[in-house]
C-alpha cells in the first residue's frame, strides 16, 4: 500500500506535466478488491451500436469461477448471448428461485463530452468513479456479485436457488435479449419467485424500487385526402384532418404536462405523449416543397408512455381511434412498439405493500440501515417487465444512495464508497430472500 504511493511521488517529482493525466482515487478505494473487479467490468466496452459480449462474458465467468457458481450461457440470437450463473438452494422442498438480473449492454457515448475517457473508469479524489455503464447498470450486476462472494465466504448457503442473468441489448428494446428469454423453456425451468432487475439511485439517501413501469407505444397516424390546388378550401383536406387531430392531442398532453409542472404529479404518473415527427409536403426537385399544392398525405409519429393505470390503454386505444385517428376523418393509424402489456391489455405492476412477502422481505433487508423504501414506478422501461407479463414479482432496485441519476448522462459516474456500501445492503437483500422458506406464492 505504501510502497505504491511512495513511488506515485517519485514519478510525480520526475514528471510534474504527468500529474494531470495521473489522477489516483484514494488510497483506500484504490486497493480494494472489490472497487478493482467493478473498474475491471466498466473497462470492458459493450456500448451500442456494436456491443461485443464475449469479452464481458470471458470476465464474468472467470468472476463467477473465483466465487463457485456454476455457469452456462444461453444464444437465442447469434451474437446476443445470455450468461446464466447458479448457485443451488439447499432446500428438499421445490422452492422458487430467486432472480438477480442485470443487462451487459450499455448505451453510446458522446466522447468529446466526457472529462475522462468512457471505458478507462478514471477515479477521482472523491473516489468518483467515471465510466458509461458505471451507474446503467454494470454497477448492479458487479453488486449482485461482490453480494455473493460475501456470502460464500462467510459460509452461508441460500434456501432457495440463486441465478444471476447477464442479459444483452435491454438499450435497445430487448428484441433479441429477454422478448427472447422470458417465455422460453429454459427460463421456465428456472422456476422464478422473484426478479431483482435495475432501479435507481437515490441522490437523497434512501432507497426507491420500482414494482412497475410506464408501458411504450410508438404511434403512427397518418390522414389522407385529395392534392389540390393551395388556394381552395377543401372539405376533409389531408392537413385540415390533421390539424384537428393535433389540436385534440395536444389538449390531452396538456392535461397532462400540468400537473407534473406544478408538482402535483410525477411523469411516472401520467401519460407521456410527445411529437417524434411530422412528415408531409410536396417536394420540388432542390429538396423544397412546392407551396401551392395542398398535400395528399400527412403523418405524424408519437412516443407515448402509459402509467400502470388500470384501463389506461383501453383509454388510450378508444382515444386513439375515435379522436386521434378517426376513420371518418380519412385517418389510420398503427403502433410501431407497442410492449408491456397483458393479454388483457393491462400494464401489469408487482405489489408493494405488506400483503406481497416479497415486498415484505425488501423492506426488513433495507430497515437493518436504517434506511427507508419507497416504491415508485419507473419512467422507462426495463426487462424486469417480462417478468411482470409472466406472472413474476419484480423490483427494480438499485441499493445506492447519495449518487446523483445519471444513467445515459455525459460523465456518469459511481462513488466507490457508496458502492461499498451497496455491497453490504446487496448482502442483506440476497439472504432475505433466497433464505424465504415459504410459501409458494405468486403476489402479482
Ligand atoms: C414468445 O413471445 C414472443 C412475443 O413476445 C412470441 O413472438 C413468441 O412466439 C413466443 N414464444 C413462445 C415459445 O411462446
Ligand atoms: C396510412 O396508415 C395506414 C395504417 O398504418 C397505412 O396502411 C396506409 O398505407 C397509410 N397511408 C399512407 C398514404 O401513407
Ligand atoms: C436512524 O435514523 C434516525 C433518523 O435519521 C436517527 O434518529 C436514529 O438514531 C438512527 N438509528 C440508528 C440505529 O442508526
Ligand atoms: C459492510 O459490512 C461489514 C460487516 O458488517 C462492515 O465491517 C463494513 O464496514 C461494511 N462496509 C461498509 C462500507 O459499510
Ligand atoms: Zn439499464
Amino acid at each position: 500500500m505504501k510502497l505504491g504511493k511512495l513511488r506515485l511521488s517519485f514519478f510525480l517529482l520526475l514528471c510534474f506535466s504527468c500529474s494531470q493525466t495521473w489522477g489516483q482515487g484514494p488510497e483506500d478505494l484504490e486497493d480494494n478488491p472489490s472497487i478493482q473487479r467493478f473498474r475491471d467490468y466498466l473497462r470492458i466496452p459493450t456500448a451500442h451500436p456494436n456491443p461485443d459480449y464475449g469479452p464481458a462474458i470471458d470476465f464474468l465467468v472467470g468472476q463467477a469461477n473465483e466465487i463457485g457458481l456454476s455457469t452456462r450461457t444461453l444464444e437465442f440470437v447469434p451474437k446476443k448471448p445470455f450468461l446464466l450463473m447458479t448457485w443451488k438452494g439447499s432446500s428438499e422442498q421445490k422452492l422458487q428461485s430467486v432472480i438477480l438480473n442485470s443487462h451487459m449492454d450499455v448505451v453510446p457515448v458522446e466522447e468529446d463530452k466526457w472529462i475522462y475517457p468512457p471505458f478507462e473508469a478514471h477515479m477521482d479524489e472523491e473516489g468518483k468513479i467515471f465510466a458509461r455503464g458505471s451507474q446503467d447498470i454494470k454497477a448492479l450486476g458487479m453488486l449482485y456479485l461482490e453480494g455473493l462472494r460475501i456470502l460464500k465466504a462467510k459460509g452461508w448457503t441460500p434456501l432457495r436457488d440463486i441465478h444471476v442473468v447477464w442479459a444483452p441489448d435491454e438499450e435497445i428494446g430487448s428484441t433479441d435479449g429477454w422478448e427472447r428469454l422470458y417465455n422460453s423453456t429454459e427460463f421456465q425451468e428456472l422456476d422464478a419467485a422473484i426478479v431483482w432487475d435495475e432501479g435507481r439511485p437515490t441522490p437523497e439517501g434512501n432507497y426507491v424500487a420500482h414494482p412497475g413501469e410506464k408501458a411504450l407505444w410508438w404511434l403512427v397516424i397518418n390522414a389522407t385526402g385529395e392534392s389540390g390546388h393551395g388556394s381552395i378550401y377543401y372539405e376533409n383536406s389531408a392537413s385540415e384532418n390533421m390539424f384537428i387531430s393535433l389540436n385534440a392531442i395536444n389538449t390531452f398532453r396538456d392535461s397532462q404536462k400540468s400537473p407534473v409542472l406544478s408538482g402535483e404529479k410525477t411523469i411516472a404518473e401520467v401519460v407521456a405523449v410527445n411529437s417524434a415527427y411530422l412528415k408531409s409536403g410536396t417536394p420540388t426537385p432542390d429538396g423544397g416543397f412546392t407551396i401551392n399544392v395542398q398535400p395528399s398525405v400527412v403523418e405524424a409519429g408519437f412516443d407515448i408512455r402509459l402509467p400502470p393505470v388500470t384501463g389506461i390503454a383501453k383509454f388510450m386505444d378508444k382515444r386513439i381511434a375515435e379522436e386521434w385517428a378517426p376513420k371518418n376523418r380519412n385517418m389510420a393509424f398503427h403502433f410501431i412498439e407497442r410492449s408491456g402489456l397483458t393479454k388483457d391489455n393491462e400494464i401489469p405492476v408487482s405489489i408493494a405493500d405488506d400483503s406481497n412477502p416479497w415486498w415484505v422481505l425488501l423492506r426488513t433487508a433495507i430497515s437493518k440501515f436504517n434506511a427507508t423504501l419507497t416504491p415508485e414506478i419507473a419512467p422507462a422501461s426495463t426487462d424486469a417487465r417480462f417478468a411482470r407479463l409472466l406472472g413474476i414479482t419484480a423490483f427494480g432496485i438499485m441499493p445506492i444512495e447519495h449518487v446523483p441519476f445519471l444513467f445515459h448522462a455525459d460523465n456518469e459516474f459511481m462513488n466507490g464508497y457508496e458502492f461499498l456500501k451497496g455491497i453490504n445492503v446487496t448482502v442483506a437483500i440476497i439472504d432475505q430472500y433466497a433464505s424465504f422458506p415459504g410459501p409458494l406464492v405468486s403476489a402479482l
